[in-house]
């Protein structure tokens, strides 16, 4: 039951043959749109925007209205899984999330245990069901989640950290109490993932936003292995149709090959590494997602052009591209740019398919 009428993406995810190369951009419903501005005005907090099935699902639609994106992404943040595992998150004004019950003790710790996405996260499940009955079938949505090591960070930095010092003081000191919180946030993670598709999620992606860093053995002990677990567990099939994964780790670059074993679709690719240099590197294993520093968006049209031929021309003209940014669009981006992005990897691919 496709029934899509722009499955694009996900033939991509899935490496077969498109017509032109799909794109669509981490963070595209934000506060770089003056209406994503109104609606969060209207909600009156970030959270509150979260919380209500009815305004993330009319913000998720935004960036679709103004750009001809290939999918749409559920409007949530990723820390509304420790939030619903009672941590209390909140947002102080201009200084990013925080939690009022960060994870400090060990009874705190051993306490731990994986929320029940139809009970805490039931607003989640609702703006994704929602959110499908609105897009009619158009294009796909994607559910995500955090992955448990990012989760993790924020779980015991109880915000944002410029050092990662306690977190992995508490990884060097007490393995066995790190492991614990990422054995149970893995379970969370998946049963969330899940519960997202169940819901209509026709795609996921885990963010492993601070994987990168972590040393090489680190990053494998506490995040790969984790982000394997998390993929291994997930749903790959609803209704007849494949429900691709993608692995997204930011600075992940150096250890593109082991993550791209671990079993997921595809892998998003941060803006540091060429994604013609990455493609060889992985072969037919994975899709690839990725990779225009988002800073480019400052630049003139003429540039947000010519780098975005740069990249769809590195990959070249081969299955298995999803363009996207190398990480999420700043608050500060000019919205006319993102048309002049959108338009171009469509306008390009089409060509490089016509090449041949
Ligand atoms: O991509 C999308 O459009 C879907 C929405 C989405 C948000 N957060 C909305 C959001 C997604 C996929 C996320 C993921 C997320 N959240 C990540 C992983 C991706 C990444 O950026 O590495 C992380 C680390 C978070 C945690 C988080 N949430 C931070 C650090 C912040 C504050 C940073 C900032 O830009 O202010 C948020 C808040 C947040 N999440 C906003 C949005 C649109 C801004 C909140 C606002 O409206 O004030």
């Amino acid at each position: 039951m496709s029934r899509l009428k722009n499955d694009t993406f996900l033939r991509a995810l899935l490496r077969q043959p498109t017509e032109y190369t799909p794109v669509w951009l981490m963070r595209q419903a934000g506060r770089y749109l003056p209406e994503y501005c109104e609606t969060r005005k209207r909600a009156g907090s970030f959270l509150q925007l979260c919380k209500s099935p009815a305004m993330a699902c009319e913000v998720t639609l935004q960036p679709l209205a103004r750009y001809d994106l290939d999918a749409a992404i559920l409007f949530s943040d990723i820390l509304t899984v420790p939030d619903a595992m009672g941590l209390g998150l909140y947002f102080a004004e201009g200084e990013g999330p925080r939690f009022e019950r960060p994870l400090k003790d060990e009874w705190e710790i051993r306490n731990l245990s994986a929320p029940d996405p139809h009970a805490e996260l039931q607003y989640v499940m609702d703006a994704v069901s929602e959110i499908r009955r609105a897009l009619d079938g158009s294009v796909p949505l994607i559910g995500f989640s955090g992955s448990p090591w990012t989760l993790a960070c924020y779980m015991v930095e109880g915000g944002s950290s410029s050092d990662y010092r306690k977190v992995k003081s508490l990884a060097y000191n007490r393995p066995d109490l790190m492991h614990h919180i990422l054995d149970v946030t893995a379970q969370a993670v998946v049963k969330y993932l899940n519960a997202q598709i169940e819901a209509g999620a026709q795609a996921v992606m885990v963010f492993d936003s601070w994987g990168g860093v972590l040393s090489e053995a680190a990053y494998r002990e506490f995040s790969l292995r984790y982000l394997e677990q998390v993929v291994s567990g997930l749903i790959r099939e609803r209704d007849g149709q494949r429900v691709p994964s993608i692995v997204f780790t930011k600075g992940g670059g150096l250890w593109l090959e082991s993550i791209a074993a671990i079993g997921s679709d595809a892998v998003g690719l941060d803006w540091t590494m060429d994604i013609g240099r990455a493609r060889q590197l992985v072969g037919d294993k994975v899709a690839l997602q990725g990779n225009l520093d988002p800073n480019v968006l400052f630049a003139p049209p003429e540039t947000v052009a010519a780098e975005t031929r740069r990249v769809l021309d590195s990959f070249g003209n081969h299955p298995g591209h999803v363009f996207n940014l190398g990480h999420g669009i700043s608050q500060f981006s000019p919205p006319d740019n993102v048309t002049v992005l959108v338009d171009t990897v469509h306008e390009h691919s089409r060509k490089l398919r016509a090449q041949g």
